[in-house]
């Protein structure tokens, strides 16, 4: 059956859809290399005679791997997103479209870039997400600067007084960014336990202060738009744009309990994650209690579930994230596999799952173009039983793994005790790959066909 509530309202100036689509589009040819690669390096682990060749081995594979899924998938699909969000909100045309696709291709050189110099060796050393050399950094920071710039001008020539809430968040995003960005290239920051700290805070705050809020920011336009109702609380949204902001930079350190990192840092950090519970539960009950009563709308459509998903996600791995972050805790977790399964139960299960839900719900109401509801389903089905596969799998063999070394094992006890977990991840792996190839096909399907036409008018609350 169609979505009703999709193709009802169709929307923005042409060269905001063409634009927005075009991120769409980037993101889905940037998700389908990175998760193939993430494949690739998953087979490695329990088969590691597979592609014998030093410029796919594990080493180079891996960054390869993350650096495609954060800076190509999940980055330039919600900067896409946001910046029809920011445009419906604010309600005028992007401000500057052809400035948001020069950044689009500095995104793609430095992203293609990124991926030639890792797989040829050529790295940073071990600097989590941030393995790419400082050219290829620069060029990324130059995108990022231009999309925040032009996402700011379109909420400043806004035609309504107040600024949105996703606004608040989309902002934030493009403000925080930069700083970490900066902070975590700084040249007397690369060596010693500074750098230890450092890396902490990037990883953890590119995470929170930048996909999460981003996510967050077009939840809190997409949800309300397809359910045509108003956001539960705008003030639990804006409680929680301030506690993140509170909370989140300082946690990173909870990545380095039990290292040399000064002990009163640690027990900071392991505050503030629990700190951190008050704008996710802020975030995830405001988005849920939106729903409320909006059971059938959830059943009719095809992008709600994906959004619901997404926000249990959201709540859930957070709290996983509070839990691991204790040190009664994390004896047992840190360097293990749980911790992988975490990333991806997050990324995957919370960032991903909206990136997806934000596509289906808003890209047909720009285009005017709807994907088949059936291979909507299967890409649906195969991603969430793909990942829970992988992470689930992935955990036991993290807590297998924890349980080992605290023992006191030899090492290879804990190897042999997670090798069949890890063709678990694999066959997980598999599952979601397949999904991603059928949603490349139905964003081939959305593309634009039309010339398209203002929105109609609108209920007081519900974002345009
Ligand atoms: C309340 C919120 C959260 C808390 C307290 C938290 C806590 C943690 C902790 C303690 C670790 C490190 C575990 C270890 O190495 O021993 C970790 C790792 C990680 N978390 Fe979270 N987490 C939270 C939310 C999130 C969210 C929302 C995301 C993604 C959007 C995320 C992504 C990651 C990733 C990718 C890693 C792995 C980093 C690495 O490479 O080592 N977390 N988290
Ligand atoms: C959009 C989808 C995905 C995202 C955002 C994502 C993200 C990540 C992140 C953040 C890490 C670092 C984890 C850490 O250090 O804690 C990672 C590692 C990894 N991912 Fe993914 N991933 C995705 C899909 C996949 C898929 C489909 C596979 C296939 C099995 C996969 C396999 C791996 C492997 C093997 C590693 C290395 C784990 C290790 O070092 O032990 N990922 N991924």
């Amino acid at each position: 059956m169609r979505d009703p509530g999709l193709v009802a309202a169709p929307s923005a100036d042409a060269a905001t859809v063409r634009v927005t689509f075009e991120y769409v589009s980037w993101a889905t040819v940037w998700l389908l290399v990175g998760t193939t690669i993430g494949l690739i390096a998953s087979i490695k682990l329990h088969w590691p005679e597979f592609l014998p060749y030093a410029w796919l081995s594990f080493g180079r594979v891996r960054p390869a791997h993350t650096s495609l899924v954060l800076l190509g998938w999940a980055s330039l699909a919600l900067v896409g997103l946001s910046l029809y969000v920011v445009s419906r909100t604010s309600r005028v045309p992007l401000w500057s479209p052809r400035l948001a696709r020069i950044a689009l291709w500095l995104w793609n050189l430095a992203l293609l870039g990124g991926l030639v110099t890792l797989l040829a060796g050529v790295n940073r050393g071990p600097q989590e997400y941030r393995e790419w050399v400082w050219p290829l950094a620069v060029i990324l920071a130059a995108a990022v600067l231009i999309d925040g710039y032009v996402a700011y001008r379109t909420v400043a020539a806004r035609t309504l007084p107040e600024v949105y809430v996703s606004n608040w968040y989309i902002l934030g995003g493009f403000c925080y960014l930069p700083i970490l960005y900066v902070t975590s290239y700084l040249p007397f920051y690369q060596a010693g336990l500074g750098n230890t700290v450092v890396a902490g805070y990037y990883m953890h705050n590119a995470m929170g202060m930048w996909f999460t809020q981003l996510a967050l920011g077009v939840s809190y336009y997409a949800i309300p738009r397809l359910l045509g109702r108003p956001v539960y609380s705008y003030a639990l949204g804006v409680l929680g744009f301030w506690t993140n902001l509170l909370f989140y930079p300082l946690i990173g350190a909870h990545h380095f309990i039990f290292s040399p990192v000064p002990w009163w840092l640690q027990s900071t950090a392991i505050l503030f994650s629990v700190g951190m519970m008050v704008p996710v539960w802020a975030g995830t009950g405001n988005l849920l209690l939106t729903f409320k009563g909006g059971g059938g709308a959830v059943r009719r459509s095809y992008a709600l579930p994906f959004l619901v998903t997404g926000l249990i996600g959201y709540g859930l791995s957070s709290t996983q994230g509070t839990i691991e972050a204790f040190r009664t805790a994390n004896v047992y977790l840190h360097f293990t596999n749980f911790t992988v399964g975490h990333s991806h139960a997050t990324m995957y299960g919370f960032i991903t799952f909206i990136a997806w839900g934000a596509v289906y719900g808003l890209v047909p109401r720009l285009t005017g173009r709807e994907p088949s509801p059936l291979a909507v389903g299967v890409h649906f089905w195969l991603a969430l039983v793909g990942v829970l596969t992988y992470v689930i799998a992935i955990s036991i063999a993290g807590i297998l793994q924890g349980l080992a070394w605290v023992a006191g094992q030899s090492f290879i006890v804990s190897v042999i005790a997670a090798e069949p977990m890890w063709l678990w991840r694999t066959i997980g792996g598999l599952l979601m790959v397949g999904g991603h190839v059928v949603f490349a096909a139905n964003v081939w399907a959305m593309r634009p066909q039309r010339a398209t036409v203002p929105t109609p008018p609108n209920a007081v609350g519900i974002p345009a």
